[in-house]
């Protein structure tokens, strides 16, 4: 099978219209990409499947969307101004900047050659800043754009707790952008400098922790399966001490196998109590849980669930490429996006423009909308409107012809296996639905 490279990916987001490069026009933005037409269909489906899954799926998962400004105070708390920092070194001819732990500092500047040496490391916050209102200069007023959307969960505990019925085991979802200053952005929406994430912090009772991490590890593995994605390019890592993140007990990656070889998806966190304790100490208010059995009162501890939204696409593209070899030696490129993902989900053809049939055939598009997303296309080769639709992963496509008219059947036509079936069009629904429920990659 051909291989995957992330350049066949970003010229086939580029050409059908996934992802584009920010701000193309003026000659990009380092670190930042647009979500185009089937880009931000894909993006709303995967977010549309995390949060059923997530939230929906269970009794004892609330959802939640927090402003991304917080108080500057949050992230004194949550230990960011402090700790959340790469290394960073400079070279001294070409001044171009590295983070010390992912270059040879003994070696010439991989920018410039030089041999000049680089600068002593020095810590360099992540997270951008700004001023709220229209005095800057002074650290007063200075405000971040979140770097991770978990502490807008904590900081609304106490408001969750008070306002819904949610009790001790529960979580809280949410998905949304957060932005860190990265220095390396290479391999496309990998790692962005603007990115979006889909969070779950669960709270539990301390000394229950480690049975709920070993449930939300096999859990969060388990929900890529359902969404296709083939097992063997999952895997966990674990966290090493020099790993952990200020806040982790414990920690696993889910990794997956991208085109530049194998990278953390999502991380599971045991971030024990640091985030409450510390929003307690910082806001001087009580984030006690009161188990209203035991009367017990404690501070939970957490489990969390941390996955790339935008990662994920690129994980998803990843995963569905693929050059396929036709009998007679045509190659066809395919997406095998599961259906529920796929940004469009059937496409409407009619064999024949006259007589009536294009008519018949947006009649049938229409009907379609309301059940699924649908594309209406009726011009050029039956062949190549079938390899534009493999090439952006629609997974049905239903054929309109002469015999249309006489039986009320149209013809059906499977991505993965090309097969065709004729299908009566009051049946066409109830089909593709059980076909979408049945799905496994062919
Ligand atoms: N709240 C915990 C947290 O933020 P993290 O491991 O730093 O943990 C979680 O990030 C996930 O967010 C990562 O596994 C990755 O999918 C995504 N992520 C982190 N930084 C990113 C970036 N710069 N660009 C794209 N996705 C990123």
């Amino acid at each position: 099978m051909a291989e995957v490279t992330m350049e066949k990916l970003v010229s086939l987001c580029k050409r059908r219209g996934f992802v584009y490069q920010s701000s193309e026009i003026y000659g990009g933005l380092s670190g930042a990409w647009d979500y185009g037409p089937l880009g931000v269909e894909l993006k709303n489906n995967i977010k549309d499947y995390w949060w059923k899954e997530m939230t929906r799926l269970h009794d004892n998962i609330v959802g939640l969307d927090a402003a991304i400004m917080m108080h500057p105070d949050v992230w004194k708390a949550s230990g960011h101004v402090d700790n959340f920092s790469d290394p960073m070194v400079d070279c001294k001819v070409c001044k171009a900047r590295f983070r010390a732990d992912q270059i040879d500092l003994n070696k010439p500047c991989p920018n410039c050659g030089s041999k000049e040496s680089f600068t002593e490391p020095r810590q360099f916050n992540l997270m951008f800043s700004t001023h709220l209102g229209p005095v800057s200069g002074d650290d007063s007023n200075i405000i971040y754009l979140r770097p991770e959307t978990a502490q807008g969960i904590f900081a609304n505990f106490k408001n969750v707790v008070q306002t819904s019925r949610v009790k001790i085991p529960f979580g809280i979802a949410q998905v949304g952008k957060a932005f860190r200053n990265e220095i390396t952005t290479k391999n496309f929406i990998f790692r962005t400098v603007e990115f979006e994430q889909m969070e779950m912090q669960f709270f539990v009772k301390p000394g229950e922790d480690e049975k709920w991490f070993e449930y939300w590890k096999e859990s969060r593995i388990n929900y890529y399966d359902k969404l296709g994605i083939r097992k063997d390019k999952l895997r966990f890592h674990r966290h090493g001490e020099n790993e952990l993140a200020h806040y982790a007990k414990d920690a696993f990656d889910i990794e997956f196998e991208f085109p530049m070889g194998w990278q953390e998806l999502e991380g599971i966190h045991s971030r024990t109590d640091f985030d409450l304790s510390r929003h307690a100490e910082f806001s001087g208010k009580d984030l006690t849980y009161l188990d209203d059995q035991t009367r017990e009162r404690f501070i939970p501890y957490v489990i969390e669930t941390s996955a790339g939204l935008t990662r994920s696409v690129l994980m998803v593209l990843s995963d569905a490429y693929e050059e396929e070899t036709l009998e007679g030696g045509d190659v066809r490129t395919v997406m095998h996006f599961h259906p529920e993902l796929a940004p469009v989900t059937v496409a409407v053809l009619p064999l024949v423009k006259k007589d009536g049939i294009a008519d018949l055939a947006k009649d049938i598009e229409k009907e379609l909308r309301g059940d699924f997303s649908t594309f209406y296309d009726q011009s050029g080769a039956i062949g190549r409107r079938y390899r534009r639709m493999d090439e952006i992963g629609t997974p049905y496509c239903v054929t309109i012809d002469y015999q249309t008219k006489d039986d009320k059947t149209v013809t059906l036509r499977y991505r993965d296996s090309m097969e065709q079936i004729r299908v009566p069009i009051a049946e066409l629904t109830s089909v593709i639905r059980k076909a979408n429920k049945e799905y496994r990659r062919g």
